[in-house]
């Protein structure tokens, strides 16, 4: 059993294998991240969302057709893909607690540390263990349907963390489509407060907030968390009531309301 590292892409069954569209995000990925550590600070917040954009759709699709896969056709396929289950949970929560620290705060370069070193534990564990796995037990026209299905998914997948929804089917699919719709919404307005939205500036933060809130409100849906193994589970304990949820995005809602209605 070789680890991708090593492998061609003619080893892994081809470009279209789901082998070779892994291994090369996971290079994007890498190229990413050396250019996020050399960024000084201040200029973080576009890489970061460069990262986001790759990371949860690629790892949204592993847990929606590839590690269902794999239990499927290994015998120990359980523990293989509930080991990368726990570290995309891990990512998914410290990306929300960064998401949610000052931009100066003194806990944002060890948070960001720590979610690094995860991503490329990750990347490791599958391209040198779970991948190999599913190469010897599938065959190769099955690695390439494998990778159109992942391929499919990738592209309409939530861009974004969140640490409520299940890891597994059914819970993560039941979510995937308007999690994906506020995610890419909520892109697109970051995308321009990044290059300087002048005047607009309060009403798209005010929007981008509104929808974030949105977000955690259809993460608590009935459902949402169906499937789940309770190792990747987020205690009750630790998350806001959905009440509050409800709350703050008719606040966050009016608020936006108001600022509109002013710049009319
Ligand atoms: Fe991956
Ligand atoms: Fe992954």
């Amino acid at each position: 059993m070789k680890s991708l590292a090593q492998q061609t892409e003619q080893d892994m069954s081809g470009a279209a294998s789901v082998l070779s569209r892994q291994k090369r995000d996971h290079e994007r990925l890498d190229r990413l991240l050396n250019r996020l550590g050399a960024a000084p600070a201040d200029q973080q917040a576009p890489l970061l969302m460069r990262v986001y954009r790759l990371v949860f759709p690629h790892a949204f699709a592993e847990e929606a057709v590839l590690w269902p896969t794999l239990r499927r056709v290994l015998p120990d396929g359980e523990l293989l893909t509930l080991r990368v289950e726990q570290e995309h949970q891990q990512i998914n929560e410290l990306v929300a607690e960064l998401d949610g620290t000052a931009p100066d705060s003194s806990d944002r370069a060890q948070l960001l540390e720590r979610i690094v070193a995860l991503l490329r534990q990750d990347v490791r564990d599958e391209e040198d263990r779970l991948l190999p796995r599913l190469q010897d037990a599938v065959s190769p026209a099955q690695l390439r349907r494998l990778g159109w299905a992942w391929e499919a998914v990738r592209r309409i997948a939530p861009t974004r963390a969140h640490p409520i929804v299940s890891r597994r089917p059914p819970g993560n699919v039941l979510a995937a489509l308007p999690l994906s719709l506020l995610d890419r919404s909520r892109d697109g307005i970051d995308a321009l407060l990044h290059r300087g939205a002048g005047p607009a500036t309060e009403p798209l933060r005010a929007l981008s907030s509104a929808l974030a809130f949105a977000s955690n409100l259809v993460e608590r849906l009935p459902g949402m968390r169906k499937g789940e193994d309770p190792s990747t589970s987020v205690s009750d304990k630790h998350l806001p009531g959905w009440r509050a949820a409800a709350a703050a995005t008719v606040v966050a809602g009016a608020v936006l309301a108001v600022r509109s209605s002013r710049g009319r």
